[in-house]
């Protein structure tokens, strides 16, 4: 494999102008930097078609790493170092004359450092753009060793399966598999790739992990945040496309995957290429009792008015767009028939929490009094980052008397490392060719698979059971009726703070 270590990098950004660029990519390349993992011969073209003069870009972008990065301020001296390899190209994406003024670049940039080192083609710009972008560089070939150059393309990838299939076969013409990056920045955090190793280093959970000794799982990803200022992509989005089909899916298939032959990208992806292709399709006659919407009204989050979704900036004042998606399904193999999986996402909570539940069964022989309540595991992949096991205990004292308490790990406790944020542990896979943590474009068609019935459903009902919830409350009770029998309400973990429905 060729390592992005010792080659010679050059890095090009679509969309330097965007957030994206701002608040992720260059703090996470900045980063990656001062720790010593980019190559020592780097190369940072930042493309856009805005009028920027180049000291100007770099103290924007230094603005950026000095409010977002992980690591706080940016040192002078090493910020001076990383800056200077770092060009903005200003270009109209639509020209031609952008990607020969890129080309000169590159190609000035590998003759300097003596060798034609990788070539990571960042897409960080709106869907429009993809096949334009991608079109010009094929033609100008300057994506063309494949085993050198890579293309990452952020999300959302196509707005309905036969869009995805549609944007698959255009970049499949142009460019090998294997060139292509579909980033789920979820992949990239650290608690998310720690329950792989959670589920396959430590085989004592491997019997208990199948529809013997598993009740429901729920999966939950609640923010606290509104729209804020992406409303003009959210309202054509909504909850479903923008967080289930990709970062809740994703993190189902590492929850339900098979254990795969080996810690390679091919297996990993092969085995959650299975889980999707084996969720039980929605039934039409059932859809609205499966999966529930909702979208936020006005409320109070942290003492402070949260505007209703409706009143957002650039979204339609009779948007019908879905700010909460929960749905119930199932997974039809050997494993897992019968579990229930819940899923649940929403902006503008009571809080943010992304927490998985594992609830396991009630035990079928009782021999004590008390009633007892069963294990669960629960996996909190942020803001708190930490597993724990509930089990039973006996309360000291002289009678036998049961009570439920929790073994933790905490990364606070175990490790005193900071964690790297997603991106950078997405870009460094990119710069070393491992796809593992990326999606391959038969696993983003089965995952626009899924939602594919909900998604024509409310196409045809668009405003049928759309329920309001009040911004800062845990979402639509109607959510909780979805758990039944399984379960009274969502998991949450205890904060402290009273609850709000
Ligand atoms: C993005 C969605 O992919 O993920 C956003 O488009 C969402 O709407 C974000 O807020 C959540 O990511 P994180 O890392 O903040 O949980």
């Amino acid at each position: 494999m060729k390592n992005g270590k010792t080659y010679p990098a050059a890095i090009t950004i679509f969309g330097a102008k965007g957030d994206l660029t701002r608040r992720k990519l260059i703090p996470a390349l900045y980063n990656l930097y001062i720790g010593d993992h980019l190559p020592p011969v780097f190369c940072i073209y930042c493309v856009d078609y805005l009028a920027a003069d180049q000291d100007a870009f770099r103290k924007e972008l230094l603005d950026g790493v000095n409010e977002f990065s992980r690591s706080g301020k940016a040192d002078p001296k090493k910020w001076a170092a990383f800056a200077a390899q770092v060009f903005y190209l200003q270009g109209d994406f639509m020209k031609a004359s952008t990607y020969s003024t890129l080309k000169d670049q590159l190609e000035a940039f590998e003759a300097a450092s003596g060798q034609r080192g990788t070539r990571l083609f960042y897409f960080a710009i709106a869907p429009r753009f993809i096949e334009i972008i991608a079109a010009a560089i094929y033609k100008q070939q300057l994506c063309n060793k494949v085993a050198l150059d890579r293309i990452v393309i952020e999300k959302p990838f196509g707005t309905d399966l036969a869009t995805a299939q549609q944007l698959n076969r255009y970049l499949g013409k142009r460019f090998s598999e294997k060139q292509l990056y579909r980033i789920d920045h979820y992949l990239g955090k650290e608690t998310v790739q720690n329950i792989m190793a959670f589920r396959f280093a430590n085989y004592v959970f491997e019997p208990l992990w199948n529809k013997k000794y598993i009740d429901h799982i729920q999966i939950s990803v609640a923010e606290q945040v509104g729209v804020g200022k992406r409303g003009g992509y959210y309202d054509s989005s909504g909850a479903l496309r923008d967080m289930i089909q990709n970062h809740l899916l994703q993190l189902l298939c590492i929850i339900a995957m098979e254990c795969p032959g080996a810690y390679k990208a091919e297996m990993i992806r092969d085995a959650k290429t299975k889980v999707l292709k084996s969720v039980r399709p929605f039934a039409s006659a059932q859809l609205f009792k499966n999966v529930i919407r909702g979208q936020y009204t006005a409320g109070e989050i942290n003492d402070t008015e949260m505007p209703a979704y409706r009143k957002e900036e650039q979204v339609a004042a009779n948007s019908n767009t879905e700010t909460f998606t929960a749905l119930r399904l199932f997974i039809d193999n050997d494993r897992w028939q019968g579990v229930p999986f819940f899923l649940r996402t929403g902006k503008s909570m009571f809080r943010q929490s992304s927490v998985i539940v594992i609830q396991f069964k009630d035990s079928p022989h009782k021999i004590f009094k008390d009633d007892i309540v069963p294990n669960r595991l629960i996996i909190s992949i942020q803001p708190e980052l930490e597993i724990s096991l509930l089990f039973e205990s006996k309360l000291p004292g002289l009678q036998m008397k049961l009570v439920p308490v929790e073994m933790d790990f905490t990364y606070q406790d175990a490790y005193t490392e900071t964690l790297p944020e997603a991106y950078e542990a997405l870009l460094l896979d990119v710069l070393h060719g491992d796809a593992t943590l990326f999606m391959r474009a038969d696993q983003v068609e089965a995952a626009w698979k899924v939602v594919m019935p909900i998604l024509n459903a409310w196409k045809k009902y668009p405003a049928k059971q759309l329920h309001l919830y009040k911004a800062g409350t845990w979402g639509p009770a109607a959510s909780n009726v979805l758990l039944k029998p399984y379960a009274k309400e969502w998991f949450r973990l205890p904060s402290g703070d009273a609850v709000k429905e």
